[in-house]
Order: C-alpha cells, then sequence, then structure tokens
C-alpha cells in the first residue's frame, strides 16, 4: 500500500518510517505531493491527528497517516498538550525546552510527573478513519539529559527506564514511547492485513 506521512516534523516522520517498516507499504511524503497542512483547530490530540489525515487524504488522494501528539504536565493543569508544538510562542525545540523548566522552577521532583501522548490516524480518501493511541507517563527533569531525539526528549526522564527519550537510542525510545504505543497497536491491527471495517447498524 501507498502511504502519504501527512507530517514535516523529521523527528515525527524517522519513527513513523521506522515503526511501519514491518508493514512493507511504500512511503509518499510532503515535498512529494502538493500539500498543505490544515489549521490544527482541535481541542484533543484525536481531532487535530484526525483533521491532519483527513486533509492530507483528501489532497492527495492516498491513504495518509498523521501524528497529532504532546506533552501533558501535571503541575501545569496538562500544559502545553495540543499546544506543544507552540508552548509559549516558541518554535524551537531549545526555546520550548527553556520555556518549559522556566514554567517549573522551584517545582520539586515528585510534583514533576507528566505523560506523552501520540494519536495517530489513518484517514482513508473515502473518509474511512483508523485511530490508534499510546501515552508514556514520566518526569520532568530540572536540566536536559542525552542529545537524541527531538523536541522536549532531552527532559523527559522514563523512570521504568532509567534514562531520558534523549538518552536512548531509536529502538529503545520506540520500546517506551508513546509514539512506539500508538505505533505497535496498529502494527497488531494490521497483523493480518486491513483491519476489517465496522459495520455500522442500519438507522
Ligand atoms: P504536533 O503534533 O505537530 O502538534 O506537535 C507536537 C509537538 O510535541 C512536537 O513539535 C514536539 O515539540 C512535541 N513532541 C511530540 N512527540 C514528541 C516526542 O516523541 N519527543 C519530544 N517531543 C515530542
Amino acid at each position: 500500500m501507498r502511504v502519504f506521512l501527512a507530517t514535516t516534523n523529521p523527528g515525527k516522520l524517522s519513527e513513523l518510517k521506522k515503526g511501519l517498516r514491518p508493514l512493507g507499504w511504500t512511503f509518499v511524503t510532503p515535498g512529494e505531493l502538493p500539500y498543505t497542512p490544515p489549521e490544527e483547530t482541535g481541542m484533543s490530540f484525536e481531532d487535530n491527528a484526525m483533521l491532519k489525515a483527513a486533509s492530507a487524504a483528501r489532497q492527495t488522494g492516498l491513504p495518509s497517516l498523521a501524528d497529532d501528539s504532546g506533552l501533558e504536565v501535571d503541575a501545569l493543569g496538562g500544559e502545553p498538550g495540543v499546544y506543544s508544538a507552540r508552548f509559549g510562542g516558541h518554535t524551537r525545540d531549545l526555546d520550548r525546552n527553556l520555556y518549559l523548566l522556566e514554567r517549573l522552577k522551584g517545582v520539586p521532583l515528585e510534583e514533576r510527573t507528566a505523560r506523552f501522548v501520540a494519536v495517530l490516524v489513518l484517514a482513508y480518501p473515502d473518509g474511512h478513519l483508523e485511530v490508534y493511541r499510546g501515552e508514556t507517563e514520566g518526569l520532568i527533569l530540572e536540566a536536559p539529559r542525552g542529545h537524541l531525539g527531538f523536541g522536549y526528549d532531552p527532559l523527559f526522564y522514563v523512570p521504568e527506564a532509567g534514562r531520558t527519550f534523549a538518552e536512548m537510542l531509536p529502538g529503545e525510545k520506540a520500546r517506551y514511547s508513546h509514539r512506539g504505543k500508538a505505533l505497535r497497536a496498529l502494527r497488531e491491527a494490521w497483523a493480518h492485513g486491513p483491519p476489517p471495517r465496522e459495520i455500522k447498524p442500519m438507522e
């Protein structure tokens, strides 16, 4: 199957391609086809992932996969959430990380609990959607650790693994990460080919 990957984020693209490799799909990426990302006006990761995937499927005529993801920090009432890509109005990873540290100044480690959420939506040109979700619990450190990955990875410590996402090689991050879990759910659903479409009762 030819699938359009509806993201321009290089970190996401590389994780999605690796995670989907066992399915043997061919990937088409923005730049190869005319595609304008829609405005992310949704109030949830699900809404935004659906918006992006459905818009991409309409524009490209291909089954399209979108990832909407972000960080929910408990001490900030769930911020930045769906606004993770533009937290504090910042567009660069480094500035967003510094802003997050600033917002959490003085909050002790045990209260710096957070989770990463990823929602993957595979949308078909006929309007059908598949939705997969993954979450990972962690702590926001007081200083960055590690140089791998992207985004908030250097600040996100996974107690179960004893390291931050930025200290994990791609395979290890995939084992623990929100996106890795959502990709696992997708791969399981596709283990025997396209998952059956739910048949809705007639109204
Ligand atoms: P969006 O899904 O395009 O709205 O952007 C999500 C934002 O959340 C990204 O730009 C990153 O800043 C952050 N994010 C999502 N997934 C990860 C991850 O795996 N590691 C680090 N940051 C992430």
